[in-house]
């Protein structure tokens, strides 16, 4: 997905749009551009790299006008080049685009655009944009006419701003996030909150079908038919310092270590719609769990929670895959999504085909303005602060802690941790960087690792591998221990690196059994539990706890691993390549 951004007021607008590029950055990170308006002339400076270089090579800050548009881009149409970064114009270059989404139907409409003249100068599919708002004002210069007409012929998921020559800028939401800034000398329009909070915390969450437009008169929102909305303003809760990374080197570093915070917010969390919450989910006659990425391995944790600890059974379906299990959902059932951005379009998709069978829609969510927060039921938030480093880490032991408090509820209190406990164990994993930057010095060329866990460790494994795919770049597989001998046993041999996540919980005896064999066949594992082994080549020492922190704790140190041999191979762990921090298309 990509990031879009605009102002219109008093002030210079070009810093302001290139600080909350960078702000907005993860994302979407192989182009950037801005355009701006003065005298009634269309600048545009676009170009590949992030905001950092290409500012620094085009002098994006220095563009004049206090009305301007910016982007930066995760290319879907149209391969990573300067032509096809946005901003996108019209053929008379007083319109210029920016956009998020995808257009399915631009080829058809850049054929008949090309048939009446239009000369296309990209690849994407977004240039449509820019072509048929000038054809519709060519006939009539009316925008709020033209905005109305667009929508119509568009056919997809977009978020798209228009800035014209004469300073006015519109923009429009299907599917996509767009959202307007209200500060006191001006308008903002972006594609999230980070992207204006240094300037107000005052927004306009703008609802499907909905478009804006800013000129000297203010700010007018309008439905698709072109009916005026009225809509609410919202305080922001978010801080500035939360987008900050502080003395951090990365946000994702930044970001693990605030888990000292965020994981006893959530675990000991006093949302009032909690009871509610676990009300329905203990009336439904089915649940069924959905999230993709890591949100899908906290969905898999909260499967074994439900069942083992409250009796009740539910589905964990990855969202990109809802879509053709038919028949699982009705009137009595339960979606619960789970999403840290609440804006991953496969989960959107997930819990519009939930409602479309009448089930209801509970969420646990991080953004709450988020799409998901907004169409859900019920919600519950996580409440861990922006997360900025694409892979997740503190949403994801964030969203755990949660499912743990619903949990303990809905089991009548049978897990109830213990507050001191909990925080002095994170602390100790948190403290144990030394050895697990040696122990990434010793990984940081290896082609292939295998996780290993059972229970509760074996959806630990899927997402410690995660965090080495994203991070690392190298083939991780997470796999349940039981399985070595039914096939991947074949695959050890002594280029083979195995982490083994063996706490002394019911699974340990079991475990140690697997890494003898996996040592018998010459290869070296890395343990990660309370009690060392002399099998074990290398040692990751987690606290004795509860068993049920034990997926908490022992999470911690593997996305400490890969974010420490992903500086060992001198990649960026905030900005992985290809990777973008909620994907906004399907
Ligand atoms: C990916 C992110 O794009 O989306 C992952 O890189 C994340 O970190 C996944 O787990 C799901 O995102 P969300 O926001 O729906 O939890």
């Amino acid at each position: 997905m990509c990031s879009i951004i605009a102002y219109a007021g008093q002030r210079v607008a070009a810093p302001m749009l290139v600080q909350g590029l960078k702000r907005m950055e993860y994302r979407g990170y192989d182009s950037v551009g801005l355009a701006t308006i003065s005298n009634k002339h269309i600048l545009v400076k676009k170009g590949v790299g992030k905001v950092e270089e290409v500012n620094k090579s085009l002098g994006l800050e220095k563009m004049n006008g206090s009305v301007g548009i910016g982007h930066t881009r995760w290319a879907t149409h149209g391969g990573v080049t300067d032509t096809n970064a946005h901003p996108h114009q019209n053929c008379k270059n007083d319109i210029a685009i920016v956009h998020n989404g995808i257009i399915d139907n631009y080829s058809e409409l850049k054929k008949s655009l090309i048939a009446r003249g239009h000369k296309f100068r990209s690849e994407t599919d977004s240039e449509v944009i820019a072509h048929l708002l000038g054809d519709f004002l060519h006939k009539k210069y009316d925008i709020k006419k033209a905005m109305i007409n667009i929508t119509k012929k568009l056919k997809g998921t977009y978020a798209f701003v228009a800035v014209f020559d004469d300073g006015t800028v519109a923009g429009a939401r299907f599917d996509e996030p767009l959202i307007v800034g209200i500060s006191k000398d001006g308008y903002f329009v972006s594609s999230d909150v980070l992207g204006f909070i240094e300037h107000t915390d005052k927004a306009i969450f703008l609802d499907n079908d909905e478009f804006v437009i800013l000129n000297d008169n203010g700010h007018a929102i309008f439905n698709f038919d072109g009916s005026k909305v009225k809509k609410q303003v919202t305080q922001i809760a978010w801080e500035l310092a939360d987008a900050e990374k502080g003395r951090f080197a990365h946000y994702t570093l930044k970001e693990i270590n605030e888990q000292k915070h965020t994981i006893i917010n959530a675990l000991f969390s006093k949302d009032s719609k909690l009871d509610e919450f676990c009300d329905v989910v203990a009336g439904a006659k089915r649940v069924v769990l959905t999230g993709s990425g890591s949100s899908y391995n906290a969905a898999l944790i909260a499967k074994q929670l439900f069942s083992k600890y409250a009796g009740i059974h539910c589905e964990a379906v990855i969202s990109s895959e809802f879509q053709y299990a038919s028949g699982l959902l009705d009137k009595d059932s339960v979606l619960i999504a789970i999403s840290q951005s609440g804006e991953t379009a496969d989960l959107l998709q997930a819990v519009k085909i939930a409602k479309a069978s009448e089930a209801r829609i509970l969420s646990i969510v991080n953004t709450p303005t988020s799409s998901l927060a907004r169409t859900s039921d019920l919600f519950l938030g996580i409440n861990c602060g922006p997360e900025i480093g694409v892979a997740a880490t503190k949403s994801f032991t964030a969203q755990l802690a949660l499912i743990y408090r619903i949990t303990d509820i809905l089991s009548g209190q049978k897990l109830c941790p213990n507050k001191s406990d909990v925080e002095r164990a994170i602390g100790k994993v948190l403290n144990d960087t030394k050895n697990i930057a040696n122990i990434a010095e010793k990984i940081k060329y290896i082609g292939n690792i295998y996780i290993l866990g059972r229970g509760l460790h074996f959806p630990v494994a899927i997402e410690g591998a995660l965090k080495l795919k994203e991070l690392v770049y190298v083939h991780a597989e997470g796999l349940p221990a039981g399985e070595l001998k039914h096939g991947p046993l074949a695959l050890m041999d002594e280029n083979t690196t195995v982490i083994m996540l063996n706490p002394d919980d019911e699974t340990y005896s079991d475990t140690l059994s697997n890494v003898h064999e996996i040592k018998a066949r010459g290869a070296s594992v890395i343990g990660v539990s309370n009690v060392n082994s002399n099998k074990y080549d290398n040692w990751i020492k987690i606290p004795k706890a509860k068993d049920i922190l034990y997926p908490i704790l022992e999470v911690i140190p593997l996305q400490l691993l890969a974010y420490h041999t992903a500086l060992k191979r001198e990649s960026n762990p905030d900005y992985p390549r290809h990777l973008a921090k909620s994907v906004t298309v399907k």
